[in-house]
């Protein structure tokens, strides 16, 4: 397939966001507590983009286009980074550096075990995610790449954990994560190309 011209677009919007919320918390535009702020922000941008990972096989079935597929590895590594840019502003900013405290942390806010463990699921995945390994895992390689779907669950759960009150946002990241989820059911996945009549059109399995 020719080189996706989007592929750079989406490298200058998933790189200058974080650069930008740098950039407000300089001029002391985040508010009193600049470091929460870009921790969450960090936060739900991962949960963006993993979400939007997820999003690119059901588009590609839906419109049959490849094209949706070629920034999938690129969402997903983003992903990946901003989630390790979370857990270090968590580590700088929230936790002062003060690696001691993390078991009580631990204890007090048993959240932040839960998206350490949504962290190593990404970890896996990104490790896992050129095409070395895809040859080299061969048919595991969908298998491991499935621990995705647990990943939505538990970072949704870490996120609720979170909100709380304010659960408006999280109901909405919840319900896209859902349906996301939903479409990967064979039974689903089927209708919706019936439904398209992708099969019957070119007669071919997407992926
Ligand atoms: C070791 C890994 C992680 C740690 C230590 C961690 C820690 C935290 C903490 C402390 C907060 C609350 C910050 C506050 O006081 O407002 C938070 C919120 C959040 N985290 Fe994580 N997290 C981790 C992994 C993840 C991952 C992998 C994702 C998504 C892919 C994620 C998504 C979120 C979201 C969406 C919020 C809520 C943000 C908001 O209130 O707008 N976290 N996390």
């Amino acid at each position: 397939m020719r080189y996706p011209v989007w592929r750079p677009a989406v490298f200058a919007c998933a790189a200058s966001l974080p650069l930008y919320w740098l950039y407000l918390g300089w001029q002391f535009a985040l508010g009193p507590d600049p470091g929460k702020v870009l921790v969450d922000n960090l936060g739900e941008g991962a949960l963006v983009l993993l979400l939007l990972t997820l999003s690119m096989t059901p588009m590609q079935r839906l419109t049959e286009w490849g094209g949706w597929l070629a920034v999938r590895r690129q969402l997903g590594l983003w992903c990946f980074t901003y989630a390790l840019l979370h857990l270090s502003g968590y580590l700088y900013f929230l936790l002062g550096g003060e690696f001691s405290r993390l078991g009580e942390e631990l204890r007090e806010r048993p959240y932040v075990l839960v998206g350490g463990l949504g962290f190593v699921g990404l970890t896996v995945l990104a490790m896992t995610s050129s095409r070395w390994s895809m040859r080299r895992l061969g048919k595991r390689w969908k298998k491991v790449h499935r621990l995705v779907y647990i990943i939505v669950i538990v970072v949704l759960l870490h996120m609720l954990w979170v909100v709380r009150a304010d659960s408006a946002r999280w109901f909405l990241y919840a319900g896209t994560g859902v349906a996301l989820l939903l479409l990967r059911v064979p039974v689903v996945a089927a209708a919706l190309d019936t439904l398209r009549g992708i099969r019957g059109k070119s007669g071919r399995k997407l992926k």
